[in-house]
């Protein structure tokens, strides 16, 4: 774990501001270890850092999923409640850097978001470049025509987007449900509305979108019910 001074430590994992951590230190709240440090330019290992004999929160960084219903929205903007935001420790929002979403999910769209306050592998997570998969399992009105695969696979023209067409994504059948279906669909990027707009596009109607996995994060496996979110391994640990 990278060391820092023991001030920003507290104030990154969202205890307070720098000057509010200042006094917690300076009234011996703060341990490293076993010893009671007052300095706070003291250089140290947050994950050695406690504060009322409580470790910090996450003192190595946030990396986690969320289950996330339908209704909440992936914005921080109050005027849109209920907000994702809501789902996670309020202390969160103090936090430096704050965490943040690789790619949102619609208000309507239920399913896996991963969350971390490391910017750098949020944007590799979501950048098209590092090929991370996601699959979405949508509820649609009737099965799509015959032709569909193969227009998703060769890369889908949206509408407004001519110049720019897909990335190849692919669409499969999972099960059929009277005269709808459920079908799958697996991007590489994250264009707006755009499995509902691709689904579209080939004259399918979605009743409802989920998100089933985001790269080697699988929901199923992780047993997140609706709202609840957890630790994940960091990719490559
Ligand atoms: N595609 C959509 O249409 N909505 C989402 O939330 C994600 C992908």
């Amino acid at each position: 774990m990278a060391r820092m001074r023991l001030d920003r430590a507290l104030a990154n994992c969202g205890v307070g501001s720098r000057a509010e951590v200042r006094v917690l230190i300076n009234r011996g709240r703060v341990r490293v270890g076993d010893d009671v440090v007052r300095d706070a330019g003291t250089n140290c290992d947050p994950t050695l850092v406690t504060l009322d004999g409580e470790p910090l929160d996450h003192p190595s960084g946030v990396f986690v999923a969320l289950h996330k219903p339908v209704g909440y929205s992936s914005s921080h903007d109050g005027r849109e409640a209920p907000l994702v935001d809501e789902l996670l420790p309020p202390e969160w929002a103090g936090r430096t850097p704050r965490p943040e979403w690789a790619g949102r999910l619609d208000r309507d769209t239920s399913g896996i978001i991963i969350i971390s306050d490391d910017h750098q592998l949020l944007h590799r997570l979501t950048s098209p470049r590092h090929h991370v998969d996601k699959v979405y399992v949508a509820t649609v009105d009737h099965l799509p025509a015959d032709d569909a695969m193969e227009r998703f696979a060769a890369g889908l023209v949206l509408e407004g987007e001519e110049n720019r067409p897909c990335l190849p994504a692919v669409l499969a059948i999972v099960a059929l449900e009277g005269t709808g279906a459920q079908v799958s669909v697996t991007l590489r990027e994250g264009r707006y509305h755009q499995v509902r707009r691709m689904l579209a596009a080939v004259g399918v109607h979605v009743e409802a979108l989920h998100r089933v996995s985001f790269g080697p994060w699988r929901l199923d496996a992780l047993g997140l019910a609706e709202g609840d979110w957890c630790d994940v391994p960091l990719p490559g640990t």
